[in-house]
C-alpha cells in the first residue's frame, strides 16, 4: 500500500507543469514552499512557549514597547537588505524573546528564512560538553546551526558570567556571523552603560555594577555595537503583572 499523497496538484512531486508562451514548463508546487516553511520552523528550535508569539499578540503597554515592535516590523520588512542585527536590553518579562521570535516566525513563514534559536547559557554548556570524551556531539556539529541558518536568535546574553574562554567563543561566532553576513538578533538583561537611558525598574538599576560589559567584555560589546542596532525595553513584567493576575480567577 502506497502512502495517502498530500497533494493532488502535484501527486507529492513538487512540480507542476504549467504552459508558458505555447511550450510546457515544470516550476514548482504552492506545497514546496510550505513544506519547506514547515521544516525550517520545525528546525528553528523555538521553545515550546514561545512558538505563538507574533507581532500580533504583542501588546504595547508603553512607548518603548510600541518603539521596539515597529523597529521589529521594520526589520521583517527590510530583511535581507539590512546591515545591522538588533539587541533587545531590558529586565525581565518585557518580551524580549516574545519580540525575537515574532521575528523568527514572520521570517519564516512570509519570507522562507532559515532561523535558529540559541539560549546563551545553553549554547555555553553545548560547547563545554562537547568537550568531554564521553560526548557523542563534536563542537562543529554545536555550531553548525549557529553559523549556518541565515537569521540566529541569541537569547540571553551575558546570562552566563564571562570567563576569557567564554568570551573568547562567543567572540568567535559572532565575528564568523558578522564576517559571513549573515544577521543576528540578541536579548540581553544587562544593561548597556553605554547608553543614556533611564529606566524606573529598581530591580534592573541596582544591577548597574553588573552590566553587559561585566558580562560579556569590551571587545565583544564593541562588535555588538557595530552588528546591531540596541533597543531599549522597559516596563512591568509581563509574566507577574498579567500572567498571575490571570490566575487569580483559578
Ligand atoms: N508586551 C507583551 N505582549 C504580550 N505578551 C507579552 C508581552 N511581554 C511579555 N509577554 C509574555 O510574557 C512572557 C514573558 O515575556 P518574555 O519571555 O518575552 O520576556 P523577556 O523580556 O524575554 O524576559 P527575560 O529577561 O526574563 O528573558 C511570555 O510568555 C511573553 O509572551
Ligand atoms: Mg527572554
Ligand atoms: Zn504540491
Amino acid at each position: 500500500m502506497t502512502a495517502k499523497e498530500t497533494c493532488p496538484k502535484c501527486r507529492d512531486t513538487s512540480w507542476v507543469l504549467k504552459d508558458s508562451k505555447g511550450s510546457t514548463v515544470a516550476v514548482r508546487c504552492s506545497c514546496y514552499k510550505e513544506q519547506k516553511n514547515q521544516a525550517y520552523f520545525d528546525q528553528a528550535g523555538i521553545p515550546k512557549r514561545y512558538t505563538n508569539c507574533s507581532f500580533n499578540n504583542f501588546e504595547t503597554h508603553n512607548e518603548t514597547h510600541q518603539h521596539a515592535k515597529k523597529i521589529a516590523q521594520k526589520f521583517v520588512k527590510d530583511y535581507p537588505a539590512l546591515n545591522a542585527g538588533l539587541l533587545f536590553i531590558g529586565p525581565c518579562g518585557v518580551g524580549k524573546t516574545h519580540l525575537s521570535v515574532a521575528i523568527m516566525n514572520e521570517l519564516i513563514w512570509k519570507k522562507t528564512i532559515s532561523c535558529y534559536f540559541c539560549d546563551f547559557r545553553e549554547l555555553i554548556r553545548n560547547i563545554q560538553s562537547s568537550y568531554s570524551t564521553e560526548s557523542r556531539i563534536t563542537e562543529s556539529e554545536v555550531l553548525f546551526p549557529i553559523f549556518q541558518k541565515d537569521l540566529l536568535v541569541l537569547d540571553e546574553l551575558g546570562a552566563k558570567r564571562t570567563t576569557a574562554w567564554v568570551e573568547e567563543t562567543v567572540f568567535y561566532i559572532i565575528n564568523h556571523r558578522y564576517n559571513q553576513k549573515k544577521l543576528t538578533v540578541f536579548t540581553s538583561n544587562y544593561i548597556d552603560d553605554g547608553e543614556d537611558e533611564e529606566d524606573t525598574r529598581d530591580s534592573f538599576f541596582k544591577r548597574k555594577d553588573d552590566s553587559l560589559v561585566d558580562r560579556i567584555g569590551i571587545r565583544l560589546r564593541s562588535r555588538l555595537y557595530e552588528m546591531c542596532k540596541i533597543v531599549n525595553m522597559e516596563g512591568d513584567d509581563y509574566r507577574k503583572k498579567i500572567k498571575q493576575a490571570s490566575y487569580r480567577n483559578i
